[in-house]
């Protein structure tokens, strides 16, 4: 990719005429060239579009929202292109309150609600004569006339055609206006006003000095306390998205006589040509963790060997395009075959995992689960003598069983990984679950290579199972139920998948 000719932004270059800029590398543009590129393009506006399958979602989801805040101006950005090195960018990923709300994607979108006084608003739901009106600020097409298309580094001849506004509007059922005029709008706007922080540092300037962090913070933890529950559209992404993931496990158990050859590397880039092809992207970085890398949790380097009988801990999940990730685990015998040791322990883990997704239901506490997990593990370890003369009620109380396990087991899923991360402890950790909800169950043993107090042999070994749970009213489903668990049935599947 070439350098635009014209790096700098509108703003940043005042009223100077686009066609007059250059950054050095290129001469300018002679005013034959100028007005040349001005005509000579066909009209592409379309006409007609349908809207888009969540909009009838969104709808209801701003519903709620502004029901929770009347009389308030709620500002919800999609953020911005982050600079990766000098001038490229991290790859887009719109904020998941933003498209949570509208549906969209778009870099440097914003959503605002603004109250209506005295008449129900287009997303007015308290019925008592407030209500909101929602707008949805976009960047709009290129001018062509001012040679912006192709003259500016956000022009469409660089980075793609954008919808129009009018487009926009029928896509996504919300009015949209332009948003290089909205900080100046907000900057004037009176009455009280909320924005989600950390996303867009320009509209959060322009607010500074009409919110504070505590009433933001609210509006952060009402759509994250909103996302707790799925609706059917969510649940269907969820779905979409352990299907592409089982898809992607089985591909790399298809290559991972290659992966020997190479490195962790080429298990990772497989898993990822999957996700890139029918999702969005991975929704977290993919843990590709052979042999002693299991037992670090968070092992996303992935450039380390890959052999024959040592285990595979692969932890990934694709995000589908309307960004929902599943989030899958499962430990694999790289040869095919588990020894015998290496099949008690990841025996023990199944067997815990078995327990905890039997204590997702309604009505369960939410901490059941990892409850019951814990239990089966502690049981074990007790029973493999790592834990001298303790019996497993004491070592609960102690938490001595932490030593291996390392981790809770479980967290909500959806947009987020760790999805609606800040929910009152009230709502999330110590609520009830209810249908609707999405979780996983993961629990793992993991001995550290160097940890002295386990018998040599069990050194290196971790092993964690994680399956995407959805709570439904008579107690759950298993939404990445398609790859196998039991030890027998892994080494059938891959025996099957290797050839
Ligand atoms: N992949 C991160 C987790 O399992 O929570
Ligand atoms: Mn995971
Ligand atoms: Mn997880």
């Amino acid at each position: 990719m070439a350098e635009e000719l014209t790096p700098e932004t509108p703003e940043e270059s005042g009223e100077e005429p686009i066609k007059q800029r250059k950054n050095g590398l290129y001469p300018g543009v002679s005013d034959e060239l100028a007005e040349n590129m001005k005509s000579g393009w066909a009209d592409t506006e379309l006409h007609g579009l349908e809207p888009i399958a969540q909009a009838e979602h969104t709808a209801r989801r701003r519903a709620a929202l502004s029901a929770r805040f009347p009389g308030e101006r709620l500002v919800i950005p999609a953020g911005n292109l982050r600079t990766r090195s000098n001038d490229t960018e991290y790859s887009f990923r719109a904020s998941t309150e933003y498209a949570y709300l509208t549906g969209d994607q778009s870099e440097d979108g914003v959503l605002v609600m603004e109250p209506v006084a005295g008449a129900k608003g287009t997303d007015g739901a308290d019925g008592s004569g407030g209500g909101h009106e929602a707008t949805i600020y976009l960047l709009p097409r290129s001018d062509r006339e001012n040679g912006e298309f192709w003259l500016d580094g956000q022009g469409e001849l660089w980075v793609g055609r954008r919808h129009s506004l009018a487009e926009a509007e029928q896509l996504l059922g919300i009015p949209a206006k332009d948003v290089r005029k909205l900080p100046e709008q907000l900057r004037e706007a009176t009455g009280p006003v909320r924005v989600v922080r950390g996303h867009d540092a320009a509209i959060q300037a322009a607010l500074t000095d009409k919110v504070t962090a505590e009433r933001d913070e609210e509006l952060r933890v009402f759509v994250s306390e909103a996302r707790l529950i799925k609706d059917e559209f969510e649940i269907a992404e969820l779905q979409k998205a352990c299907d592409s993931t089982a898809r992607g496990f089985e591909d790399v158990v298809r290559v991972l006589d290659r992966a020997e050859a190479t490195s962790e590397r080429y298990i990772e880039g497989t898993f990822f040509l999957r996700a890139r092809v029918e999702g969005n992207d991975i929704g977290y970085g993919s843990i590709c963790a052979a042999g002693p890398h299991a037992t670090t949790l968070h092992w996303v380097r992935n450039d380390g060997a890959v052999r024959a009988g040592e285990l595979l801990l692969l932890d990934a999940g694709v995000e589908t395009t309307e960004l929902y990730t599943a989030d899958v685990t499962r430990t694999l015998p790289i040869n095919g075959r588990f020894t015998p040791l290496q099949r008690k322990i990841y025996d023990a883990v199944h067997e815990a995992q078995e327990a905890g997704i039997a204590a997702v239901r309604p009505g369960a506490a939410f901490r059941d689960f990892h409850d019951a997990a814990q239990r089966v593990l502690a049981t074990r370890l007790v029973e493999w003598g790592l834990l001298g003369d303790l019996d497993v009620e004491k070592v609960l109380e102690l938490g001595l069983q932490r030593r291996w396990t390392l981790h809770g087991t479980g967290h909500m899923l959806g947009m987020d990984v760790h999805d609606c991360a800040a929910a009152r402890t009230e709502a999330y950790v110590e609520a009830t679950l209810e249908p609707g909800m999405c979780l996983t169950v993961e629990p793992g043993l993991y001995f550290q290579a160097d940890d002295l107090t386990v018998p040599a042999e069990y050194r290196g070994i971790g092993v964690r199972i994680e399956d995407d749970i959805l709570v439904t009213e008579d107690g759950n489903r298993n939404l990445s139920a398609a790859l196998p668990r039991d030890a027998d049935e892994v080494e059938a599947w891959m025996a099957q998948l290797k050839g």
